[in-house]
């Protein structure tokens, strides 16, 4: 059985991955220092999947620690690197945190791999480090843009450290660039556990749907869109994890074309604030009570994904469209206490 090293795997999306490898007969050791994530996921996992994955509580930015992990587990087939800070707020007001949380652990990393010869890597990169794309939509040809955020600018780094090491070392990767994660699993056992004040949108609706939040602002109803706020292409966290299962077997099975490939990960479909209300209210029931107010510093204008390369490539495709994402993550709001 071929062992897989999750790092972030209690996360968001790192726990919904670690469901579909545990189904795809993987098995899974998880690294995670829970700064944003709870121990609870592990046996909500394995309620989900009927295995529990190994876990080692670590902290990436422990190089010693790293090394003995890696002493302790020899075989490891492949690494699904989700580890990093992930607030574009946060970033602009505490940049050296991001850069030492978001690279110096992913250099780490890398070379512990090297010296170790672990060569698969799957990286999670953002959609964010095209900005606001010229050309909708947006290809994978599409340049970067200068980073709207140190977060932002970690992704960038990170693909280009990669990128370099690709060239010198046994390393294979690919770089999956996320537009939207949203939802949660169908079980409702895992989903989006957002500490504080949601930044994100989805867990703002389904909070305030809940009464939690008092009113939804909508930020900006003035952009150059059908309906004036911002466009964006929001895809179901499960869609998201199958497509990590994919750019794994690409690399195990010695498929990839290049030793640094990068994929677009979206639904292909752009939303707008106000579609994503009206679809949330057609699977909620509910009213949601919202307000349009001044546009969000930093927030750009649209950005959907022209998936063809993903789907041609990695041979995957979306499953689950709006609603369906929309109504998971409603079921998962109703379930957290
Ligand atoms: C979506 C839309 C907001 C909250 C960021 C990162 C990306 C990824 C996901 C980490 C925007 C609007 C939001 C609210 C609103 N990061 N909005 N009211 O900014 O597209 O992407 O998060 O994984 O890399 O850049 O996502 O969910 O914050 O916003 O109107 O209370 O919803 O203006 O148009 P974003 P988001």
């Amino acid at each position: 059985m071929q062992k897989i090293l999750v790092t972030g795997g209690l996360g968001f999306i790192g726990s919904h991955t670690v469901v579909e490898l545990q189904n795809e007969g993987y098995e899974v050791v998880i690294i995670d220092d829970l700064s944003n994530s709870s121990i609870d996921v592990l046996d909500k996992i394995t309620s989900i999947t009927g295995r529990l994955p190994e876990f080692e509580n670590i902290d990436l930015k422990d190089q010693s620690a790293i090394q003995s992990f890696f002493k302790k587990h020899k075989n490891i087939d492949g690494i699904i690197h989700f580890a990093a800070s992930k607030a574009v707020g946060e970033s602009v007001e505490e940049p050296l945190k991001y850069y030492h949380n978001n690279i110096s652990t992913l250099i780490y990393l890398l070379e512990e791999m090297s010296i170790n010869n672990v060569s698969n890597f799957i990286f999670s990169s953002s959609c964010t480090v095209y900005g606001q794309a010229d050309k909708m939509p947006i290809t994978e040809s599409a340049p970067f843009k200068p980073a709207e955020s140190p977060y932002g600018n970690t992704k960038q780094i990170g693909e280009e450290v990669i990128y370099d090491t690709t060239k010198v070392t046994n390393l294979k990767a690919i770089a999956l660039r996320y537009f939207n994660p949203i939802g949660a699993h169908k079980s409702a056992n895992i989903g989006e556990l957002p500490i504080g004040i949601p930044q994100n949108l989805i867990p703002y609706v389904t909070q305030t749907a809940m009464g939690i939040r008092e009113q939804l602002s909508v930020f900006g109803g003035d952009y150059p869109t059908p309906d004036g706020t911002a466009v964006r292409d929001y895809i179901h966290v499960v869609d998201l994890a199958k497509a990590h299962i994919a750019a794994l077997r690409r690399l195990i099975e010695n498929n990839n074309k290049s030793n640094f490939e990068v994929f677009n990960i979206g639904t292909g479909k752009g939303s707008s604030v106000l579609n994503v209300i009206k679809a949330f209210e057609k699977v909620s029931g509910k009213q949601l009570n919202y307000k349009i107010v001044d546009r969000r510093e930093g927030d750009i204008i649209e950005a959907y994904a022209d998936t063809s390369l993903a789907n041609t490539e990695l041979k995957w495709k979306t499953e689950y469209n709006l609603e369906d994402a929309l109504a998971a993550a409603w079921k998962w709001q109703q379930t957290l206490k």
